[in-house]
């Protein structure tokens, strides 16, 4: 199974092509928009969100409310693109010297050829790598609009996924300093109430010094990061592989949330805070008894030993640095005239660690799903489910007694 996606930020719209997604799954338009919806979210956000209102359209392999094993090609509209269609058109057209975004007066006039590349993002090096001095070649595709093809695609991941049991969350942990509450798997009901929260905040008491904080940063011009935890409970053991570098489950799951743009670290369980503990308090404990059979008394390991997953809820927590474009500009310089100047801003979150955390859902559950594809794997969902059912009777034997 793989995805693409294509797209600019301004352009008409974000596309994705996912290949190999059995068939018979069953999924609604309610219940892409729903996630669209929830990475659109976050006190803190830019203007853009205000325009964006994201709705997705399948152009192929849904059939019914079905997916059929043909490719799924699903498609987001930029409702912003009309005001930027001849600055994106993939063809020559007279384009205005600068558009005025009218939404916020903060903004300088922006101009649609921009020559000063903003500091902490890919500007400057894409500019190099792919010899452009007009960076709108660059911004438009680096920007993390590209992550709502991301959730689309997600929300496959996760609609295969409910099938076998598996359900996937995430909350956010901190903003700039404010929060630390506990690194734990929520139940469905403590995931609505952070849903409803406009911080995405768990504990939700969390969430009054975080929105302190982000009016703070506007206030001060500045923008902020965070952490947040995604979690995946009803995995059974063995999903990923300890016999390969390439398919250790943690190393796909890190890489996959890595590539989320602004995540600079990904931990497992306890993670980095693992380094200063002796091993004696590190590892889980295992147990076993006939009836529920093999279990662990903690969850440091954050449900992944050897590269596989070990049966625990799988719970992983991920660093966001602060945004990279700020009102009061940061030094760079002018690539036409290489003279020190400060880089411009187009409209920008002041923080999107609410949001980050509901792609990197996307990409947990993208990453189980091939998981338990590679596992399981048919054309269709009852046959993967034939396999699945084996294998946990399997397991179930061993919890009565049967010996490994
Ligand atoms: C959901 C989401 C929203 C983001 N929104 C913005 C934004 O409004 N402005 C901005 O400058 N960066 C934003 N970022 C971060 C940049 O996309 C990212 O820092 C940039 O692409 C550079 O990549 P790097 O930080 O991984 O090196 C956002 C990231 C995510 C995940």
């Amino acid at each position: 199974m793989r995805f693409l996606t294509s797209g600019e930020s301004h352009g008409q719209a974000l596309v994705a092509v996912i290949e190999g997604f059995p068939a018979q799954v069953r999924i609604t338009k309610e219940e892409i928009d729903r996630e669209l919806a929830r990475r659109q979210m976050g006190y803190g956000r830019g203007g853009r969100m205000k325009i964006e209102s994201d709705q997705v359209e399948i152009l192929s392999g849904v059939r019914q409310g079905l997916t059929i094993g043909s490719p799924i090609c699903l498609q987001i509209s930029n409702r912003d693109w009309v005001n930027w269609s001849s600055v994106m058109a993939p063809f020559h057209q007279s384009i205005p010297e600068e558009v005025v975004i009218k939404e916020d007066p903060r903004l300088p006039k922006l101009t649609t050829v921009v020559t000063v590349p903003r500091p902490g993002h890919a500007d400057l090096s894409g500019a190099l790598k792919y010899g452009f001095t007009d960076l709108r070649n660059i911004i438009e595709r680096a920007s993390a609009r590209e992550t709502s093809a991301r959730v689309g695609v997600g929300a496959f991941a996760k609609q295969l996924l409910k099938e076998f049991g598996i359900r996937i969350g995430s909350y956010v942990l901190s903003i700039g300093k404010a929060g630390t509450g506990p690194v734990q798997p929520l139940t469905p009901d403590q995931q609505e109430q952070v849903d409803q929260s406009p911080v995405r905040a768990f504990p939700p008491e969390a969430a009054e010094e975080m929105i302190r904080m982000i009016d703070q940063a506007r206030q001060n011009q500045e923008t902020l990061g965070g952490t947040f935890v995604v979690y995946a409970t009803g995995l059974l053991p063995g999903l990923g592989s300890h016999v390969h570098w390439d398919r250790r489950l943690d190393g796909r799951l890190a890489q996959a949330v890595m590539s989320i743009p602004a995540i600079k670290g990904v931990g497992f369980g306890a993670g980095f805070k693992t380094a200063a503990f002796p091993g004696s308090q590190v590892q889980d404990p295992i147990t076993y008894s006939p009836e529920i059979g093999f279990r662990r008394t903690g969850n440091n390991a954050g449900g992944i030993e050897g590269g596989m997953t070990n049966g625990e809820p799988l719970v992983l927590t991920a660093v966001m640095k602060p945004i990279p474009t700020l009102y009061q500009g940061l030094p760079s310089v002018d690539l036409k005239t290489l003279e020190p100047t400060r880089a411009g801003a187009e409209r920008s979150d002041l923080t999107a660690v609410p949001a980050a955390g509901v792609v990197a859902e996307a990409m947990v559950a993208w990453v189980l799903a091939e998981a338990v594809l590679e596992k399981f794997g048919g054309d269709s969902l009852p046959e993967i489910k034939q396999a699945w059912l084996g294998y946990r009777e399997g397991l179930r034997g061993k919890a009565k007694g049967g010996k490994c």
